[in-house]
């Protein structure tokens, strides 16, 4: 997307297909700042420490993480075990494992000699397909916008939960794919962005949505219920990072308190994602690995000071206990459907969706 009439991706091979730029994520949205990624092991440590999130996004660097590693070694043995070190960098989004497995086998199905030269291809290949979904998902969503707008005659309030913009993707986004598309096609929409505690990721959504010109309100995640409530909400849309075959859904950490909110007050809670995210090999949302995060992520607020400089303070006492689970499960019961690049399933037909992912 564009940023002050720059166009920006989250991810990109490098000109030589010899290294990947991402932009530092931990900065956003202070500081937009580009980084050059040369070995696998700096993927590794960007996908640990969130330099890169979002689900399709730490897929894609986890590809290209091993087409980096076939610059150094094409060994069979060598490659498992650097795919290995990929996958275990963040359990929840089975985006990782996808494309971390689709890449593996890839390369390991040519001879030796070739392994390198096919590793970035597919790498490309899958950064391409990641953004061709994106831009699926938002013409999908678009509908379901349109539709509520002719439906109300006003401008359709929309609240999403953590970023599943641009930034998560490589463009466009999940969630955020459809308000772009119906923006530009002159829908009026108002966003109401969750600011997502601990990581803060909902006030990228925000800066994404503004640079935009997409009129976005930041809220704190304790308002989003008293906006349902006071008839604000039109729909509830958000991303997700592994959804079980019954279309349990893994996402941020409080999406299941705005499913629960959207339910009571009968607002439609819909979850945008490509089909990279659905892992068919898992019946239900309670097989989800969760990924706990260090408690210092709760104990301390990061942000930038009145001098423009990069600051983190405590708001706890040493030592203070913490549990900081990073995803929660939204069951199936509560979700109006799924926008996927494939079509709009509710919970009940993703079977359909299984069968075209399985052509
Ligand atoms: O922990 P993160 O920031 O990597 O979280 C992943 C996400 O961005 C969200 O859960 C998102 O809603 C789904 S990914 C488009």
């Amino acid at each position: 997307m564009d940023i002050k009439g720059k166009h920006y991706c989250s991810i990109w091979l490098n000109d030589n297909e010899r290294t990947v730029g991402v932009l530092d994520q931990k900065l956003l949205p202070h500081k937009i700042k580009k980084l050059t990624l040369k070995t696998w092991k700096e993927v590794v440590s960007a996908i640990s420490d969130m330099t890169v999130r979002g689900a399709p996004l730490i897929g894609v660097a986890g590809a290209c993480g091993l087409a980096l590693a076939t610059n150094e070694e094409v060994g069979r043995k060598y490659l498992i075990g650097v795919a290995e070190k990929l996958c275990e960098t963040r359990p929840t989004a089975i985006n990782l494992r996808w494309a971390v497995n689709r890449e593996l086998e890839a390369i390991l199905e040519v001879s030796k000699n070739k392994r390198k030269k096919v590793a970035w291809k597919e790498a490309r290949n899958i950064l391409r397909s990641e953004l061709l979904m994106s831009g699926n998902i938002g013409k999908q969503a678009a509908k379901i916008i349109f539709s509520l707008y002719e439906e109300l005659g006003r401008s359709v309030g929309i609240l999403t939960h953590c970023n599943a913009g641009w930034l998560a993707t490589v463009d466009w986004g999940t969630a955020t794919a459809g308000i772009y598309v119906a923006y530009n096609q002159g829908v009026p929409v108002h966003v109401y962005a969750d600011e997502t505690r601990p990581r803060l990721q909902g006030a990228m959504t925000a800066w994404e949505l503004s640079s935009h010109g997409v009129p976005v309100e930041l809220i704190a995640d304790n308002a989003a219920g008293f906006l349902m409530k006071n008839g604000l909400v039109d729909m509830v849309i958000v991303g997700a990072d592994r959804i079980a075959s019954n279309g349990d859904t893994a996402n941020k950490i409080g999406t299941y308190m705005k499913a629960l909110a959207a339910k009571d007050n009968g607002i439609p809670f819909y979850v945008a994602a490509p089909s990279s995210t659905f892992d068919w090999n898992l019946e239900k949302g309670e097989l989800i690995p969760i990924e706990e995060r260090d408690g210092v992520e709760v104990r301390q607020v990061k942000g930038l000071t009145d001098s423009g400089q990069m600051e983190t303070v405590w708001i706890t006492e040493p030592g203070q206990l913490v549990r900081n689970p990073a995803f929660d499960v939204t069951p199936s019961k509560l979700i109006t459907a799924f926008i996927t690049d494939k079509g709009i399933f509710a919970p009940e037909e993703i079977y359909k969706l299984k069968e075209l992912s399985d052509d």
